[in-house]
């Protein structure tokens, strides 16, 4: 199960991540038919506050991704992670 986190901390929070962000995560990864290989994990801010809303996959940081990016996080930095 590959650990991915979605910043639920105030700012991030504020600039459109949050729960808005992880609830269009957990549609964008339905869509991609992995949702069942993902585990969604909303930690306290990770520290990069104004880089928000900030997001860890498989301990990697990507800052400024709001929902339109998911489609090609996934396909870039999780799809391959499955396939490991
Ligand atoms: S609130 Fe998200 S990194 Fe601080």
């Amino acid at each position: 199960m590959l650990r991915v986190q979605v910043c639920r901390g105030m700012m991030c929070s504020s600039y459109g991540g949050g729960r808005r962000l992880e609830q269009a995560f957990e549609a964008a990864l339905r869509a991609a038919g992995v949702a069942d290989q993902v585990e969604l994990i909303a930690p306290g801010c990770m520290g990069s506050c104004s880089e928000g809303p900030c997001v860890r996959i498989a301990g990697q940081k990507f800052y400024h991704v709001n929902p339109e990016d998911l489609p090609e996080l996934i396909a870039k930095e999780i799809l391959p992670r499955l396939s490991e």
